[in-house]
């Protein structure tokens, strides 16, 4: 049974870049992919042909495999579902839903399935449906996120999981914290924040210069009064919206139309006060613009340092 997630996909290192909506587009993935690691194109917000378009661009730009992510709760889950099988990249990511109903069809397509989860219940259900590996994703993560850290998911999941890589995510922005999960027993690493500030990633340059000011304590969590909590950088949209939330006097409806359309205000149009700017507890690192190749390589290099130093830890 494969450990690693570079057996399950083929490539050559356990890195995995994270769907990220309005941001990972075909030559993000493909950079990724190109550099080692495994690219997704996301799907979030997008419409049916965006998603067909993207993926026959990144077929053109890269032979290594790349994947899909599909956020459940999207209107138009079921006809991009059926894009993607038409379609077939090597794998597809699945969150903010129930993933298995989806299983025979990605399966028939010959499309590997690689759920997102945020529990030990959920990592169970999906090993036992028949996915081919899972995300376990911590809450220091950017974007939607569960209630649990990355240490609390890597004590608990990996052990329970044994027929499938188990590819942690949230909070990982180097290669000493590969090295640690692969040292808990992961199978690989999923990063979104860290490829935010890479060259060929597409998001606005008033976001990337925030993100590389920004320090470790400048997140906030949105949406915990809504059951969809949401990681981002404070500014003035993400502040003034927890604090009506805070306040209680704000209906639910309101509060979501407030929401809607802030992740895209962000990364496309630039608006780093306005919009949402989902991102990660691990801001530090992200210093300058940098190629994915070079962001890879690093990680790679400093985690096999950090492993074959650890033979040399003794207790
Ligand atoms: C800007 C942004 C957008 C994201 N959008 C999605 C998404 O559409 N679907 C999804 O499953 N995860 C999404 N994520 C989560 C990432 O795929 C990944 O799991 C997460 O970024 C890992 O944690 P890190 O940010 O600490 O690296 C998003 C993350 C960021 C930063």
């Amino acid at each position: 049974m494969a450990k690693y997630i570079t057996e399950v996909l083929g490539i050559k290192y356990p890195i995995i870049q994270g769907g990220m909506a309005w941001v990972s587009d075909a030559n993000l993935a493909a950079a990724v992919s190109n550099a080692g690691g495994a690219g997704i194109i996301s799907c979030g917000g997008r419409t049916t042909e965006y998603v067909r378009e993207e993926i026959r661009k990144a077929k053109q730009l890269t032979d290594k495999p790349f994947g899909v992510n599909v956020m459940l709760m999207a209107p138009n889950k079921d006809e991009i579902v059926d894009v993607i099988c038409e379609e077939k990249p090597a794998f597809v990511t699945l969150g903010a839903g129930n993933p298995v109903p989806y299983f025979p069809k990605f399966k028939e397509a010959g499309i590997k399935i690689i759920p997102v989860i945020p529990n030990v219940k959920l990592a169970k259900r999906v090993a036992a449906a028949g996915a081919d590996a899972l995300v376990a994703e911590g809450m220091e993560a950017g974007g939607h996120i569960g209630v649990l850290t990355t240490m609390a998911l890597m004590t608990q999941v990996i052990p329970v999981v044994d027929n499938i890589p188990v590819i942690m995510a949230g909070g990982f922005a180097d290669g000493r914290g590969l090295a640690a999960a692969l040292l808990m027993g992961a199978g690989g690493i999923q990063m979104g924040t860290r490829f935010l500030v890479a060259k060929e990633c597409g998001v606005h340059p008033n976001m990337k210069a925030k993100l590389i000011e920004a320090i470790d304590t400048d997140t906030i969590v949105t949406g915990l009064t809504l059951g969809g909590a949401v990681r981002g950088l404070k500014n003035k949209f993400s502040v003034d919206f927890v604090q009506k939330e805070n306040e209680g006097k704000t209906p639910k409806e309101e509060l979501l139309r407030m929401a809607t359309g802030t992740n895209k205000l962000a990364a496309v149009e630039g608006d780093v006060e306005n919009g949402m700017v989902q991102a990660g507890q691990s801001l530090t690192l992200l210093q300058k613009e940098e190629p994915v190749k070079d962001i890879i390589e690093n990680i790679m290099t400093q985690a096999r340092e950090t492993l074959e130093n650890a033979s040399k830890i003794k207790i």
